[in-house]
């Protein structure tokens, strides 16, 4: 449920918190096999997400949880690597943010879908260590309402098992 705690806080565009990340994948980012790690590429979508939730929030947000996430793809040595982090739904004082890896091919600028995860961030006040709102989420897209409308099944379901 949205609560009427963030009645007075300015809604927000989806297109206004979103993040784009490059990242060049060097010797010291790969195991033996020359494979990205993943606990590196987990690192790089943390801060995409994070990123995207501090934007919205115009604060500093806490990770609360992080969805399954599925290795689909090897990234190797020397690939580049995109990251596409958005928001796609507020709630009281939590949000959730999608983030999307690609691999860019150099040659024909081809982008090969790797990775998806789902992020929840907590809006946290720096003095009081609280959660505190955060700005209601306007999707305008047919993209970000579809990211919107699923987000609330996603969080029902995370708010299950909790
Ligand atoms: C995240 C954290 C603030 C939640 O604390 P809490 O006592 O559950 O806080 P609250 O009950 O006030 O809930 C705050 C929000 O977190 C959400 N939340 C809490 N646990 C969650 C979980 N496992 N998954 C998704 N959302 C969660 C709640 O739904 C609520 O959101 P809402 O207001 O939009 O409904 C707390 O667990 C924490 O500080 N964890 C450590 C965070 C951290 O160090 N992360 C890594 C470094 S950034």
């Amino acid at each position: 449920m949205v609560s009427i705690k963030n009645k007075n806080l300015k809604p927000k565009k989806a297109s206004s918190s979103k993040v784009e990340m490059m990242e060049y994948i060097m010797p010291a980012d790969t195991n033996t096999l020359g494979n990205l790690n993943g606990g590196k590429l987990m690192y790089w979508i943390d801060i995409a997400g994070a990123l995207a939730a501090a934007r919205h929030c115009n604060n500093i947000c806490v990770t609360a949880e992080v969805d399954r996430l599925t290795f689909k793809k090897p990234i190797k040595l020397g690939d580049i690597v995109r990251l596409k982090a958005s928001v796609n739904r507020a709630f009281n004082t939590s949000v959730e943010t999608g983030v999307r890896v690609e691999v860019e091919d150099l040659k024909t600028g081809e982008l090969i879908h790797t990775n998806s995860a789902y992020l929840t961030f907590v809006n946290i006040d720096k003095k009081t260590g609280k959660s505190i709102p955060v700005p209601q989420l306007i999707p305008e897209t047919s993209e970000e309402k579809r990211r919107y409308k699923e987000a609330l099944k996603r969080r029902e379901a995370r708010l299950s098992k909790k």
